[in-house]
């Protein structure tokens, strides 16, 4: 079994795992660093960490397209409801829950969670996927360093994508104290060089990363894939 993650700019990612198709954080409309539209994109679930709108993107047109169901937390899900979003899943933080394409649980992140109509959004989550292949996958979220990043990392974790953009979410310097907390064996950057505001160097970043911990950087492009 392979797991095969595309990153497509920002914090949108489309994840296959088990043959399951997977979109997390679909922002395609207005992203200037989206390497193909919403209505080219398709999925069997749709993860959402939080309510910005540069998360909560495309995902209501995308679902009613595709059938997809929503996993995100309950403010968020009931709010995808009013939307007219059929299928939706809700959780919250530290629960988890066995779906067809593994174990998924939410996870703490430090950051807001208002929606795009200034609704009220819960609170915002990373996730941690165990695959069905057995694997863990840390999907940070928007979030600042915070230390229980260790009781995350005592999983064992695979892959880890971090943001790095600075500004909003961590930077590179907290990113890296991210990775010595977690410890995982692959680690993906996100969440940068969309805009100016969150210009970064990945592969700079990437090399100083390695450097100084056992993981494995991917600075992947938005439209390249890594495969695990
Ligand atoms: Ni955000
Ligand atoms: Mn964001």
């Amino acid at each position: 079994m392979s797991n095969k993650l595309t990153w497509y700019g920002h914090a949108t990612l489309g994840l296959e795992t088990g043959g399951h198709r997977l979109l997390i954080d679909p922002f395609f409309s207005g992203n200037p660093a989206a390497p193909v539209s919403a209505d080219s994109v398709s999925a069997d679930f749709i993860l959402i960490t939080h309510g910005h709108g540069d998360h909560v993107g495309d995902a209501v047109s995308i679902a009613k397209l595709s059938g997809a169901t929503v996993i995100s937390n309950f403010e968020i899900c009931n709010w995808l409801t009013a939307q007219g979003v059929e299928k939706t899943h809700p959780q919250h933080l530290g629960g988890g829950f066995k779906y067809p394409f593994g174990y998924l649980k939410l996870t703490l992140a430090l950051h807001g969670s208002a929606l795009p109509d200034g609704s009220y959004g819960g609170n915002p989550a990373g996730f941690l996927l165990t695959t069905q292949d057995g694997k863990k996958i840390y999907l940070a979220g928007d979030t600042g360093l915070f230390g229980d990043m260790k009781l995350i990392g005592e999983e064992g974790i695979e892959l880890a994508v971090l943001p790095i953009g600075d500004n909003f979410t961590m930077g590179p310097q907290d990113a890296l104290r991210a990775v010595k907390l977690l410890l995982p064996k692959h680690v993906v950057p996100i969440h940068y060089s969309t805009w100016g505001l969150i210009d970064q160097d990945a592969a700079a970043w990437g090399a100083r990363v390695e450097a100084e911990t056992g993981a494995k950087v991917h600075p992947i492009r938005p439209g390249e894939s890594f495969e695990f």
